[in-house]
């Protein structure tokens, strides 16, 4: 009995065979089991000889199943070790690092530009009260042109901003009509627009802000005129067009030259060789008045514009919305710009 079980070990293949052997000879059902069972019938001075015999061959088979048991681990092991060896001398996968998103990189830009003029950037709470995004603004509670920026109320003194002039607002009130403002301040703000390709209920400006003793409406055509030659390029050529906002006095909007205007965001260019990029004017005496600064001594100029529209222009975004999907094909075109 104790050959055969031995030599069925030996044989075993794998750890399954050897479980197999186990059950056989030393398992329940087995020859040793039975014979311990069976212990009861024999006589008193057979008793300890079986019983002794049986054990150690009991403990024999099981000594030779823990040997083989172990090589077979040790083998598996070595085979996994050699399996999942590292083999350093590999080229390594290139690791995909991130970029700015667009719109990040064209307001750095514009930054930039307008930090090289001497504008400080100053930022302010997107939750704004109806004082600073309205009636600082001289757009009092019923004014008609508050429809112009249909907004998301929170409650009825709380909104999300409609444009980032509030923040203009703030600074001057903070230098208390004694010091000279150069900011600008770009952020998000919210209008109740029905999403569509050059419509978003959220979106980003980027203002400008000017007041200082004798700035006049040359300064404000001068800077736009260096902005849009430093961001579109030299040959580009500006145009003043008279408009309305409650906040300036007079107002404009102002066009850029596109004759050398390519891709598809210059359609409209190409029929009349003008394109809209942005709002402004002469800060109104009334805003200046509510900010504590004396109209008859100071004066300023204000303008807005839209990243989102500025890059539409400059990359040939058709779809005002792929700002804001995320979708990685169109966000890696840009990045390295
Ligand atoms: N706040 C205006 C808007 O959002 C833009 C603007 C800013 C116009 C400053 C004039 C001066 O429409």
């Amino acid at each position: 009995l104790k050959e055969d079980a031995l030599k069925k070990v030996n044989q075993a293949e794998n750890l399954k065979d050897l479980e197999a052997v186990r059950v056989e000879y030393l398992g329940k059902k087995g020859p040793i089991t039975e014979v311990l069972r069976g212990m009861g019938k024999l006589s008193k001075e057979e008793r300890p000889v079986i019983g002794e015999l049986a054990n150690t061959v009991r403990a024999e088979i099981t000594r030779a199943l823990e040997l083989k048991k172990s090589t077979f681990e040790a083998e598996a092991l070595n085979e996994q070790l050699r399996a999942e060896a590292i083999d350093v001398t590999l080229p390594g996968r290139p690791v995909s690092v991130g970029g700015a998103h667009l719109l990040t990189e064209i307001v750095t830009e514009i930054e930039d530009l307008f930090i090289g003029m001497g504008f400080d950037v100053k930022e302010g709470p997107e939750v704004e009260t109806d004082y600073y995004n309205f009636e600082a603004l001289n757009l009092p509670k019923d004014h008609p042109a508050r429809d112009m920026q249909d907004s998301f109320y929170i409650t009825e003194e709380l909104l999300l901003r409609t444009h980032t002039s509030p923040v203009q607002a703030r600074t001057m009130n903070e230098f208390k009509g004694n010091k000279s403002v150069k900011m600008i301040c770009p952020g998000k703000v919210y209008r109740r627009d029905t999403d569509d390709a050059t419509h978003s209920h959220q979106f980003t400006q980027v203002e400008g802000l000017y007041v200082d003793k004798n700035v006049r409406m040359s300064d404000l055509k001068g800077v736009l005129n260096q902005f849009a030659k430093q961001f579109f390029g030299e040959e580009r050529e500006i145009r003043l067009r008279p408009s309305f906002f409650p906040f300036t006095e007079p107002s404009v909007e102002m066009d850029i030259s596109c004759k050398v205007c390519q891709g598809k965001g210059c359609s409209v260019c190409k029929q009349t060789g003008w394109i809209e990029i942005l709002g402004g004017g002469m800060v109104h005496p009334s805003v200046l008045e509510m900010a504590g600064y004396d109209p008859k001594e100071y004066s300023g100029f204000a303008f807005g514009m839209g990243p989102e529209r500025i890059a539409m222009l400059k990359y040939g975004v058709d779809d005002i919305r792929h700002f804001y999907t995320n979708d990685q094909r169109f966000l890696k075109q840009y990045h390295n710009l």
